[in-house]
Protein backbone atom coordinates (compact mmCIF):
# COMPACT_ATOMS: atom_id res chain seq x y z
CA UNK A 1 0.00 0.00 0.00
CA UNK A 2 1.13 3.34 -0.92
CA UNK A 3 2.00 5.94 1.84
CA UNK A 4 -1.03 8.20 0.85
CA UNK A 5 -3.37 5.26 0.85
CA UNK A 6 -2.27 4.38 4.19
CA UNK A 7 -2.73 7.28 5.92
CA UNK A 8 -6.67 7.37 4.25
CA UNK A 9 -6.67 3.72 5.72
CA UNK A 10 -5.50 5.10 9.07
CA UNK A 11 -7.84 7.78 8.74
CA UNK A 12 -10.80 5.97 8.10
CA UNK A 13 -10.36 3.44 10.99
CA UNK A 14 -9.92 6.33 13.09
CA UNK A 15 -13.29 8.01 12.13
CA UNK A 16 -14.87 5.16 12.70
CA UNK A 17 -13.40 4.21 16.34
CA UNK A 18 -13.77 7.66 17.43
CA UNK A 19 -17.44 7.53 15.89
CA UNK A 20 -18.60 4.31 17.36
CA UNK A 21 -17.32 5.45 20.81
CA UNK A 22 -19.38 8.63 20.60
CA UNK A 23 -22.64 6.49 19.42
CA UNK A 24 -21.54 4.26 22.66
CA UNK A 25 -22.03 7.54 24.28
CA UNK A 26 -24.93 8.57 23.60
CA UNK A 27 -27.04 6.21 23.18
CA UNK A 28 -28.93 5.60 26.54
CA UNK A 29 -27.33 2.49 28.15
CA UNK A 30 -29.35 -0.72 27.96
CA UNK A 31 -29.77 -0.59 31.88
CA UNK A 32 -32.03 2.22 31.89
CA UNK A 33 -35.42 1.67 31.84
CA UNK A 34 -37.29 1.06 29.34
CA UNK A 35 -34.82 -1.39 28.90
CA UNK A 36 -35.73 -3.28 26.05
CA UNK A 37 -36.28 -0.32 23.89
CA UNK A 38 -32.71 0.90 24.24
CA UNK A 39 -31.31 -2.27 23.83
CA UNK A 40 -32.51 -2.59 20.92
CA UNK A 41 -31.77 1.30 19.78
CA UNK A 42 -28.01 0.00 20.46
CA UNK A 43 -28.33 -2.82 18.54
CA UNK A 44 -29.47 -1.30 15.23
CA UNK A 45 -26.69 1.88 15.73
CA UNK A 46 -24.08 -0.28 17.28
CA UNK A 47 -21.10 -2.48 15.85
CA UNK A 48 -21.60 -2.55 12.24
CA UNK A 49 -22.37 -0.08 9.54
CA UNK A 50 -19.34 1.52 7.14
CA UNK A 51 -20.63 4.89 8.47
CA UNK A 52 -19.96 6.62 5.50
CA UNK A 53 -21.84 9.87 6.21
CA UNK A 54 -19.72 10.51 9.55
CA UNK A 55 -16.91 10.07 6.94
CA UNK A 56 -18.12 12.36 4.99
CA UNK A 57 -18.79 14.97 7.71
CA UNK A 58 -15.48 14.48 9.02
CA UNK A 59 -14.04 15.30 5.95
CA UNK A 60 -16.06 18.44 5.22
CA UNK A 61 -15.60 19.25 9.17
CA UNK A 62 -11.43 18.66 8.96
CA UNK A 63 -11.63 21.17 5.30
CA UNK A 64 -13.40 23.77 7.38
CA UNK A 65 -10.91 23.54 10.34
CA UNK A 66 -13.69 22.82 12.44
CA UNK A 67 -13.08 20.79 16.49
CA UNK A 68 -13.09 17.14 15.68
CA UNK A 69 -15.70 16.92 18.83
CA UNK A 70 -18.08 19.26 17.37
CA UNK A 71 -17.63 17.06 14.46
CA UNK A 72 -18.99 13.67 16.12
CA UNK A 73 -21.85 15.42 17.51
CA UNK A 74 -23.01 16.31 13.78
CA UNK A 75 -21.73 12.97 12.35
CA UNK A 76 -23.58 10.66 15.24
CA UNK A 77 -26.69 13.03 14.41
CA UNK A 78 -26.85 12.03 11.04
CA UNK A 79 -25.63 8.56 11.26
CA UNK A 80 -28.76 7.94 13.86
CA UNK A 81 -31.30 9.29 11.08
CA UNK A 82 -29.51 6.58 8.73
CA UNK A 83 -29.66 3.52 11.85
CA UNK A 84 -32.97 4.38 11.85
CA UNK A 85 -33.97 4.92 8.17
CA UNK A 86 -32.83 1.43 7.78
CA UNK A 87 -34.70 0.38 10.73
CA UNK A 88 -37.64 1.24 9.01
CA UNK A 89 -36.75 0.42 5.34
CA UNK A 90 -36.35 -3.60 6.19
CA UNK A 91 -39.70 -3.72 7.74
CA UNK A 92 -42.39 -5.75 6.40
CA UNK A 93 -44.15 -2.65 5.74
CA UNK A 94 -41.66 -1.54 3.76
CA UNK A 95 -38.72 -3.34 1.88
CA UNK A 96 -39.61 -6.67 4.34
CA UNK A 97 -35.54 -7.58 4.82
CA UNK A 98 -34.31 -10.09 7.19
CA UNK A 99 -30.75 -9.38 7.72
CA UNK A 100 -28.99 -6.10 8.14
CA UNK A 101 -25.36 -5.28 8.91
CA UNK A 102 -24.52 -9.46 8.71
CA UNK A 103 -27.39 -9.45 11.74
CA UNK A 104 -31.04 -10.28 11.26
CA UNK A 105 -33.16 -7.20 11.43
CA UNK A 106 -34.87 -5.58 14.19
CA UNK A 107 -37.86 -6.35 13.54
CA UNK A 108 -36.63 -9.89 13.02
CA UNK A 109 -34.84 -9.71 16.01
CA UNK A 110 -37.00 -7.81 18.61
CA UNK A 111 -40.62 -7.34 17.25
CA UNK A 112 -42.70 -4.79 14.81
CA UNK A 113 -43.55 -2.60 17.19
CA UNK A 114 -40.03 -2.14 18.80
CA UNK A 115 -38.72 -1.31 14.84
CA UNK A 116 -40.86 0.83 14.69
CA UNK A 117 -40.02 3.02 18.07
CA UNK A 118 -36.53 2.53 17.65
CA UNK A 119 -36.55 4.47 14.72
CA UNK A 120 -38.84 7.04 16.32
CA UNK A 121 -36.18 7.29 19.27
CA UNK A 122 -33.46 7.54 17.31
CA UNK A 123 -34.97 10.18 15.30
CA UNK A 124 -35.56 12.03 18.20
CA UNK A 125 -32.55 11.65 19.96
CA UNK A 126 -31.11 12.67 16.50
CA UNK A 127 -31.84 16.07 17.35
CA UNK A 128 -31.44 16.18 21.17
CA UNK A 129 -27.59 15.58 20.23
CA UNK A 130 -27.34 18.41 17.45
CA UNK A 131 -29.38 20.94 19.95
CA UNK A 132 -27.13 19.78 23.39
CA UNK A 133 -24.28 18.31 22.69
CA UNK A 134 -23.10 19.98 19.43
CA UNK A 135 -20.47 22.96 20.54
CA UNK A 136 -21.30 25.66 18.00
CA UNK A 137 -22.35 29.04 17.79
CA UNK A 138 -26.43 28.93 18.84
CA UNK A 139 -27.75 30.73 16.03
CA UNK A 140 -25.09 28.04 13.42
CA UNK A 141 -26.87 24.81 15.47
CA UNK A 142 -29.99 26.55 14.51
CA UNK A 143 -29.67 26.27 10.82
CA UNK A 144 -28.05 22.86 11.32
CA UNK A 145 -30.95 20.91 12.99
CA UNK A 146 -32.78 23.09 10.30
CA UNK A 147 -30.79 21.40 7.81
CA UNK A 148 -31.33 17.55 9.05
CA UNK A 149 -35.23 17.85 9.70
CA UNK A 150 -35.32 18.93 5.87
CA UNK A 151 -33.22 16.15 5.27
CA UNK A 152 -34.62 13.81 6.92
CA UNK A 153 -38.39 14.42 6.24
CA UNK A 154 -41.01 14.70 3.21
CA UNK A 155 -38.60 17.03 1.11
CA UNK A 156 -35.56 14.59 2.11
CA UNK A 157 -34.95 11.29 2.85
CA UNK A 158 -38.77 10.21 3.76
CA UNK A 159 -40.34 11.51 0.81
CA UNK A 160 -37.73 9.77 -0.92
CA UNK A 161 -38.73 6.68 0.55
CA UNK A 162 -42.35 7.13 -0.42
CA UNK A 163 -41.29 7.63 -4.05
CA UNK A 164 -39.87 4.43 -4.12
CA UNK A 165 -42.68 2.27 -2.30
CA UNK A 166 -44.50 4.27 -4.81
CA UNK A 167 -42.37 3.24 -8.14
CA UNK A 168 -42.63 -0.69 -6.97
CA UNK A 169 -43.28 -2.25 -10.65
CA UNK A 170 -43.34 1.18 -12.43
CA UNK A 171 -40.64 1.29 -15.11
CA UNK A 172 -38.91 5.02 -14.32
CA UNK A 173 -36.92 7.22 -16.55
CA UNK A 174 -33.35 8.04 -15.42
CA UNK A 175 -34.64 11.48 -14.52
CA UNK A 176 -36.88 10.52 -12.44
CA UNK A 177 -34.69 7.71 -10.44
CA UNK A 178 -32.29 10.33 -9.58
CA UNK A 179 -35.56 12.45 -8.36
CA UNK A 180 -36.03 9.78 -5.91
CA UNK A 181 -32.15 8.85 -5.07
CA UNK A 182 -31.47 12.59 -4.36
CA UNK A 183 -34.14 12.40 -2.43
CA UNK A 184 -34.22 9.06 -0.27
CA UNK A 185 -29.95 8.60 -0.23
CA UNK A 186 -28.80 11.88 -1.38
CA UNK A 187 -30.42 14.34 0.82
CA UNK A 188 -28.70 12.84 4.29
CA UNK A 189 -25.29 11.99 2.48
CA UNK A 190 -25.55 15.95 1.40
CA UNK A 191 -26.89 16.59 5.12
CA UNK A 192 -23.74 14.98 6.45
CA UNK A 193 -20.82 17.24 4.36
CA UNK A 194 -22.96 20.30 5.41
CA UNK A 195 -23.21 19.49 8.99
CA UNK A 196 -19.55 19.23 8.70
CA UNK A 197 -18.37 22.42 7.41
CA UNK A 198 -20.80 23.92 9.68
CA UNK A 199 -18.64 22.89 12.73
CA UNK A 200 -15.91 25.19 11.50
CA UNK A 201 -15.76 28.08 9.01
CA UNK A 202 -15.72 28.42 5.13
CA UNK A 203 -16.11 30.69 2.65
CA UNK A 204 -19.54 30.74 0.33
CA UNK A 205 -17.81 29.56 -2.80
CA UNK A 206 -16.06 27.16 -1.21
CA UNK A 207 -19.00 25.86 0.41
CA UNK A 208 -21.35 25.70 -2.48
CA UNK A 209 -18.37 23.58 -4.13
CA UNK A 210 -18.81 20.74 -1.54
CA UNK A 211 -22.40 21.15 -1.83
CA UNK A 212 -22.22 20.45 -5.52
CA UNK A 213 -19.59 17.42 -4.81
CA UNK A 214 -21.93 16.29 -1.53
CA UNK A 215 -24.77 16.30 -4.63
CA UNK A 216 -23.35 14.02 -6.56
CA UNK A 217 -21.51 12.01 -4.13
CA UNK A 218 -24.95 11.41 -3.00
CA UNK A 219 -25.94 9.79 -6.34
CA UNK A 220 -23.12 8.22 -6.78
CA UNK A 221 -23.69 6.29 -3.60
CA UNK A 222 -26.87 4.97 -4.72
CA UNK A 223 -25.91 3.98 -8.28
CA UNK A 224 -23.51 1.68 -6.27
CA UNK A 225 -25.83 0.27 -3.92
CA UNK A 226 -28.18 -0.50 -6.60
CA UNK A 227 -25.13 -1.82 -8.52
CA UNK A 228 -24.34 -4.02 -5.50
CA UNK A 229 -27.20 -5.28 -4.68
CA UNK A 230 -27.26 -7.18 -8.62
CA UNK A 231 -23.58 -7.91 -8.17
CA UNK A 232 -21.88 -8.67 -4.48
CA UNK A 233 -23.34 -11.35 -1.95
CA UNK A 234 -25.34 -11.47 0.45
CA UNK A 235 -22.51 -12.48 2.69
CA UNK A 236 -20.68 -9.65 1.46
CA UNK A 237 -22.74 -6.84 1.93
CA UNK A 238 -24.25 -8.29 5.19
CA UNK A 239 -27.69 -7.81 3.88
CA UNK A 240 -30.07 -9.79 1.38
CA UNK A 241 -28.38 -9.53 -2.37
CA UNK A 242 -30.72 -9.51 -5.59
CA UNK A 243 -33.36 -7.68 -3.52
CA UNK A 244 -34.36 -4.92 -5.56
CA UNK A 245 -34.99 -7.06 -8.55
CA UNK A 246 -37.34 -9.66 -6.51
CA UNK A 247 -39.01 -6.70 -5.17
CA UNK A 248 -39.49 -4.92 -8.78
CA UNK A 249 -37.78 -1.88 -8.07
CA UNK A 250 -36.56 0.89 -10.58
CA UNK A 251 -33.11 1.10 -9.92
CA UNK A 252 -30.15 2.49 -11.60
CA UNK A 253 -29.49 -1.22 -13.19
CA UNK A 254 -33.45 -2.05 -13.95
CA UNK A 255 -32.99 1.53 -15.75
CA UNK A 256 -29.63 1.95 -17.19
CA UNK A 257 -28.61 -1.64 -17.14
CA UNK A 258 -25.44 -2.78 -15.13
CA UNK A 259 -23.28 -1.23 -17.95
CA UNK A 260 -25.12 2.03 -17.89
CA UNK A 261 -25.33 1.98 -14.01
CA UNK A 262 -20.87 1.20 -13.59
CA UNK A 263 -20.86 4.27 -16.14
CA UNK A 264 -23.04 6.43 -14.75
CA UNK A 265 -21.18 6.05 -11.29
CA UNK A 266 -18.03 6.87 -13.39
CA UNK A 267 -18.96 10.09 -14.56
CA UNK A 268 -21.00 10.98 -11.40
CA UNK A 269 -17.32 10.25 -9.79
CA UNK A 270 -15.30 12.31 -12.12
CA UNK A 271 -17.90 15.38 -11.19
CA UNK A 272 -17.15 14.60 -7.98
CA UNK A 273 -13.68 15.47 -7.86
CA UNK A 274 -14.31 18.45 -10.82
CA UNK A 275 -16.71 20.22 -7.91
CA UNK A 276 -13.03 19.85 -5.24
CA UNK A 277 -10.53 20.46 -8.46
CA UNK A 278 -9.64 24.27 -7.21
CA UNK A 279 -9.84 23.31 -3.36
CA UNK A 280 -6.26 21.89 -2.92
CA UNK A 281 -4.70 19.79 -0.21
CA UNK A 282 -7.24 20.46 2.23
CA UNK A 283 -10.25 18.68 0.24
CA UNK A 284 -7.73 15.74 -0.11
CA UNK A 285 -10.12 13.40 2.10
CA UNK A 286 -13.54 14.33 -0.02
CA UNK A 287 -11.15 13.57 -2.78
CA UNK A 288 -10.82 9.67 -1.23
CA UNK A 289 -13.90 9.22 -0.36
CA UNK A 290 -15.35 9.52 -3.71
CA UNK A 291 -12.93 7.11 -4.56
CA UNK A 292 -13.89 5.23 -1.65
CA UNK A 293 -17.52 5.40 -2.46
CA UNK A 294 -17.00 4.49 -6.30
CA UNK A 295 -14.80 1.37 -5.43
CA UNK A 296 -16.79 -0.17 -2.26
CA UNK A 297 -17.50 -3.14 -2.36
CA UNK A 298 -20.37 -3.42 0.63
C1 LIG B 1 -27.46 1.55 2.82
O1 LIG B 1 -26.59 2.50 3.36
C2 LIG B 1 -28.75 2.19 2.46
C3 LIG B 1 -28.67 3.26 1.49
C4 LIG B 1 -28.92 4.48 1.81
C5 LIG B 1 -28.33 2.98 0.11
P1 LIG B 1 -25.10 2.12 3.75
O2 LIG B 1 -24.48 1.28 2.66
O3 LIG B 1 -24.37 3.34 4.16
O4 LIG B 1 -25.32 1.16 5.01
P2 LIG B 1 -24.38 0.92 6.28
O5 LIG B 1 -24.60 2.08 7.19
O6 LIG B 1 -22.95 0.80 5.83
O7 LIG B 1 -24.91 -0.36 6.87
C1 LIG C 1 -32.64 2.66 1.47
O1 LIG C 1 -32.45 2.30 0.17
C2 LIG C 1 -32.56 4.11 1.64
C3 LIG C 1 -32.91 4.49 3.01
C4 LIG C 1 -32.87 3.70 4.04
C5 LIG C 1 -33.35 5.83 3.23
P1 LIG C 1 -32.40 0.75 -0.11
O2 LIG C 1 -33.67 0.07 0.26
O3 LIG C 1 -31.83 0.52 -1.46
O4 LIG C 1 -31.30 0.31 0.98
P2 LIG C 1 -30.83 -1.16 1.25
O5 LIG C 1 -30.36 -1.71 -0.07
O6 LIG C 1 -31.99 -1.88 1.83
O7 LIG C 1 -29.68 -0.99 2.21
MG1 LIG D 1 -35.65 0.64 0.38
MG1 LIG E 1 -33.96 -1.70 1.46
MG1 LIG F 1 -30.42 -1.00 -1.95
Amino acid sequence: MSDTAAGFADWIINVQTRTERALEHFLPASVLAPQRLHEAMRYAVLGGGKRVRPLLAHAAGEFASAPPEAIDAAACAVELIHAYSLVHDDMPCMDDDVLRRGKPTVHVHYDDATALLVGDSLQSLAFHLLAEHCPVAPERRVTMVNQLAIASGSRGMAGGQAIDLASVGVALGVHELEYMHIHKTGALIRCAIRLGYHCGEIEVDAAARLDHYAATVGLLFQVVDDVLDCEASTEALGKTAGKDAAANKPTYVSTLGLTGARERARELHAEALDSLSSLGAPARRLRELADFVLTRKH
